[in-house]
């Protein structure tokens, strides 16, 4: 039998334990052209509400009753895909559970994860938490070494990345907005930020005003809301906005959302805003992998990971990205590899 958590109310608010069951179940049986994996680890992102509301169109709609989705870390113990080999590592669409039948035909694929790195890295670094900081600030943000740089959500599972990525593409420096003394603290000691702003604590007016007394040229915005209308009032020309998300608006029913008063800012300044999702570059998932891994053995890329331990915790990690609660990538260890015979 394994366990299995399923949705079982739709939240208006923070999700908690009560918007889910935890049920015991059989283990899948293997299909044709399939893999039956074991979950090591699970990841949780503030987009899971999004799926528990169904509000988005790239997770398929979830019923009441059905398993939770999410993505994680998997060992195959069964397989009959030649993609998938017995004992691989991957990164997978898994389902909050402990057993999964997985397909290589899920968009995205299931991915193979670099063996000599923690399997943790697979959650985060190395995988859509990485990848999303990489392709955000190298492809969307266009970082040039000349940028002044601002980072919302900084100590947040994409956030964590962003200033050693940018500075391993030649950023000089990297300011970082996040809530709170401690988070604000381990971005300069542990997530290579030079400046950091308290949004809790300090007045967010001034200290961009200290910061960037000539305007911003690259915001990499993880929150949305008021903090992006602010950043527009303050952009220098040809200054370029990356929409990785907004999840302070996630929670904020439709007419109570944020109305922009600096939009026209950005004609103004010759500047761009652009949003993107990771999923959509699945084609370079692998040269991602390949430059996020390296940098991490070279030591120009620390992940800064958040680990809580059972499966039984899986509610309160995706409450603790509500709460924040969460420094760097919130993940969840299931259990252990097998040993395969
Ligand atoms: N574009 C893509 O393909 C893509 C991929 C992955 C994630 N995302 C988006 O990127 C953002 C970061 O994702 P993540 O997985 O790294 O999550 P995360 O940043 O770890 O999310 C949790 C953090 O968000 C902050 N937060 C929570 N509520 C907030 C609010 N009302 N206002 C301001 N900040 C709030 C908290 O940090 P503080 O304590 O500092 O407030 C919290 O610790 C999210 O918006 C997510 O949806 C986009």
């Amino acid at each position: 039998m394994q366990k299995q958590w399923r949705l079982a109310a739709r939240p208006d608010s923070i999700p908690d334990a009560s918007h889910f069951d935890l049920v015991e179940v059989p283990l899948p049986q293997l299909e044709p052209g399939k893999a039956i994996v074991k979950t090591l680890y699970l990841g949780v992102a503030p987009v899971m509400l999004r799926y528990m509301r169904n509000e988005t169109d790239f997770e398929s709609p979830l019923a009441l009753g059905s398993v939770m989705a999410g993505r994680g870390v998997a060992q195959v113990i069964e397989s009959d895909c030649s993609s998938l080999p017995m004992g691989a590592i991957v990164q997978a669409r898994l389902g909050w559970q402990e057993y999964a039948l997985i397909d290589s035909s899920d968009r995205p694929a299931p991915f193979l994860l670099p063996t000599d790195l923690p399997l943790s890295h697979g959650i985060g670094a190395v995988s859509l938490s990485g990848i999303t900081a990489l392709v955000g600030v190298r492809d969307i943000g266009l970082i040039k070494d000349t940028d002044r740089m601002l980072v919302s959500g900084a100590a947040g599972g994409v956030g964590s990345h962003v200033a050693e990525i940018a500075k391993a593409l030649g950023a000089q420096s990297v300011v970082g907005i996040a809530g709170g003394p401690e988070k604000c603290s381990r971005l300069k000691t542990e997530m290579n930020y030079d400046e950091v702003i308290d949004y809790k604590n300090e007045d967010v007016n001034s200290r961009l005003d200290v910061a960037f007394p000539d305007g911003i040229d690259l915001y990499f915005d993880n929150v949305g809301g008021p903090l992006l209308d602010n950043v527009l009032g303050r952009l220098r020309r040809r200054a370029r906005i990356v929409i990785c998300g907004s999840i302070s608006e996630y929670l904020v029913e439709k007419e109570a959302k944020h109305r922009f008063a600096n939009l026209q800012n950005l004609g103004r300044q010759d500047a761009k805003m652009e949003g993107f999702f990771v999923f959509d570059y699945e084609d370079t998932y692998a040269d991602c992998i390949d430059t996020l891994a390296d940098w991490v053995r070279q030591g120009v890329l620390n992940p800064v990971e958040h680990i809580s331990h059972g499966i039984e915790t899986m509610p309160d990690a995706l409450a603790d990205l509500y709460l924040g609660n969460n420094v760097g990538v919130r993940m969840v260890k299931v259990a252990e590899p097998a040993l395969l015979s």
